[in-house]
């Protein structure tokens, strides 16, 4: 294990890095989607990555995760990554943001490294194949039993799906579909997305009510979760958190891109023209200090998903600590390299006296706003 780190760190990443991100980000892509084709190759990986320690499987809102951590929303925007990520050591996959309608991006460049800061500049603007093309790939693809599928729904970033009605009736086409073709365990309704077209408009109280008023409509059984913003302050974020309980959804993501560049360690390694929110480091204690209040303020009602600068197993362990019952991750995995899992992995069994366990579905989760009231 240790020779893999140090070949990572030392060898590959050097190299890996003098190279676009955008193109390394799709060459890692198209090869982990050919490689999680045939079970040697499954093998093989699983056998340098794969988390072979004392049980860490659990249980959140009646989906059992095998190992509590799974790959965040934006790394596999098509659900091409299945098949490989559990021998890479991920419980699971949060695919998207997918979208009603195809994305083809933001204007190039999407990505950018900050290497000193431990961060990207990242302006994708939602760009995949859309919401057809995904049930289609995902009704092909056959899956590990408990890896777990999440499916992050966003507005289609267009000129079409701007006003406020379009936008809500994007995110419910897509909704609606994916609940009719049965596919993914979760649903996860990103409301913060910093980079497209009509800007964060879900974010604010009024906006958010009436897109879960019309999300709640559709019916189904599956846990659902908001993807939060973590630029606001904690009043803000309450105002709403409190329309996601309302609402009866199960959970939160927390959370997003950071959108304040001057969160970077090295200031001078994004100037102010870039466009696009950072990820990695300079969304971790954001998001750890919003996961701690967010606990202390709901307690069980909310299930808590941190994400957001896990770059070591101890930033794992904080967030745990803080109150998330699962983690999802991106760029650690890109600048520590894949083995980053396996060491939450045994950090998390070495720590699970502390870390709350199972969670069961809170009553009345999933039954729309009406229904809540009802059981007050
Ligand atoms: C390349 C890239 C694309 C992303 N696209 C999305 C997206 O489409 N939807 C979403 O909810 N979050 C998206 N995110 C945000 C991540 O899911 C995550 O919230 C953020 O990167 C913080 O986690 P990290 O520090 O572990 O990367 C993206 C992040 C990256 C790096």
């Amino acid at each position: 294990m240790v020779i893999m780190k140090t070949l990572y760190k030392r060898a590959l990443k050097p190299i890996l890095f003098k190279f676009d991100p955008e193109l390394i980000h799709d060459v890692f892509v198209a090869g982990g989607e050919i490689m999680g084709r045939f079970s040697l190759t499954r093998g093989l990986i699983g056998t340098f990555y794969r988390y072979n320690g004392p049980d860490i499987s659990k249980t959140v809102d009646g989906i059992r995760h095998h190992t509590p951590i799974a790959l965040a929303a934006g790394f596999d925007y098509n659900g091409r990554l299945t098949r490989i990520l559990p021998s890479v050591g991920f419980g699971g996959d949060e695919i998207g943001s997918v979208t009603a309608r195809p994305c083809a991006g933001n204007d190039p460049p999407r990505l950018r490294r900050c290497i000193k800061s431990g961060s990207l500049v990242v302006s994708k603007g939602l760009k995949n194949e859309g919401v057809d093309a995904f049930i289609r790939k995902m009704k092909r693809t056959p899956r590990e039993p408990g890896f777990v599928l999440g499916v992050s729904i966003a507005r289609t970033n267009d000129d079409k799906a701007v006003g406020l009605e379009e936008g809500i009736e994007d995110y419910a086409t897509s909704l609606r579909k994916l609940v009719e073709a049965n596919v993914g365990d979760f649903y996860t309704i990103n409301i913060s997305c910093p980079n497209v077209h009509g800007g964060e408009s879900f974010a604010e109280p009024a906006a958010l009510q009436q897109l879960l008023e019309r999300l709640t409509e559709i019916r189904h059984d599956k846990p659902m979760y908001a993807k939060m913003p973590i630029n606001l302050p904690w009043d803000e974020f309450r105002e709403i958190a409190d329309i996601v309980v309302e609402y009866g959804l199960d959970g939160v993501v927390i959370g997003n891109l950071n959108k304040n560049y001057d969160s970077l360690r090295h200031r001078d390694e994004a100037p102010a023209d870039y466009a696009g929110g950072l990820s990695g480091e300079p969304c971790r204690d954001l998001s750890t200090d919003l996961i701690r209040h967010t606990r202390d303020h709901y307690g069980d009602d909310l299930t808590i998903i941190g994400c957001g600068g896990v770059m070591t197993a101890e930033d794992a362990m904080e967030k745990f600590r803080a109150g998330a019952d699962l983690l999802q991750l991106i760029t650690g995995m890109i600048f520590e390299g894949p083995h980053l899992l396996k060491d939450i992995g045994h950090a998390y069994a070495r720590n699970q006296s502390w870390i709350r366990g199972d969670k069961p579905r809170r009553a009345g989760a999933g039954a729309g706003r009406q229904k809540v009231l009802e059981l007050v």
